[in-house]
């Protein structure tokens, strides 16, 4: 996998979330610039404040309707990688179409924008690359577990975590994901497990030296 590294620029939507605003000073931290999208300029407004020591390296642009077929062409030009965290979170809907819609339309819609306009490092982060559409409830030990299982490095080199405290079957979770659902709903079948991912991490962890 090309490794997207310093300066690249990443497009973060939904940039003033509680999860992407931290994602957005990680990479401005680290040296890449970042290109947010906001639904109001208010927001776009107090971002650019927020991050203005960033100058050149930070912009926000607006995009009002995420649903829009077409809403994501202009802002994935120039683009090497997308962070796509926009997306209703709140348990107050009546309906659960005011979910999924915005959901499932601005997830499809970002990667349809990606391979119709993104730049031609974007066609061959397609080829060689790979989406990553991730969601679940999984504990932090889940993840201990499976790199153990990987083997990539000596089990010494891995923190234990808490063996045992994963995943219980039989735990209801409020929201629960899956891969068939995802697939369902999105027409997506290819997914790797939980395992693979962990692995795959690792191994590029690996190659890099870490
Ligand atoms: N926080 C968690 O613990 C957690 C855990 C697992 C998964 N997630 C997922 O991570 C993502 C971000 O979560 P968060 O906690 O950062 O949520 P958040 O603070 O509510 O941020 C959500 C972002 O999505 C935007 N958004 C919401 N509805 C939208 C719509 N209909 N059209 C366009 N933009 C919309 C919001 O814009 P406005 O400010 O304009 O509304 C905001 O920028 C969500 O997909 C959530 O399901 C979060």
């Amino acid at each position: 996998m090309p490794a997207v590294i310093p300066p690249s620029k990443v497009l973060v939507t939904g940039a003033n979330g509680y999860i992407a605003i931290w994602v957005v000073r990680r990479l401005l931290e680290k040296g890449y610039s970042v290109r947010g999208i906001v639904r109001s300029e208010s927001k776009a407004e107090h971002l650019r404040q927020l991050f203005n020591e960033y100058g050149g390296k930070h912009e926000v642009v607006v995009v009002e309707d995420i649903t829009k077929e077409g809403t994501f062409d202009e802002a994935v030009k120039d683009i090497d990688a997308i962070e796509h965290t926009a997306s209703p979170f709140h348990l107050l809907a009546d309906d659960p179409n005011e979910f999924i819609e915005p959901a499932v339309k601005g997830t499809l819609g970002v990667l349809q924008s990606a391979l119709k306009y993104g730049r031609v490092s974007l066609g061959l982060w397609y080829l060689h690359g790979r989406f990553i559409v991730s969601g679940g409830t999984f504990k932090w030990q889940d993840f201990v577990d499976a790199a153990h299982k990987a083997g990539v490095y000596p089990e010494s080199a891995l923190p234990k975590g808490v063996p045992g405290s994963g995943y219980a079957p039989g735990v209801t979770h409020l929201i629960d994901y899956d891969a068939s659902k995802a697939a369902r709903v999105l027409g997506m079948d290819k997914y790797i497990s939980k395992e693979q991912c962990v692995k795959d991490c690792l191994e590029d962890f690996k190659e890099r030296g870490w």
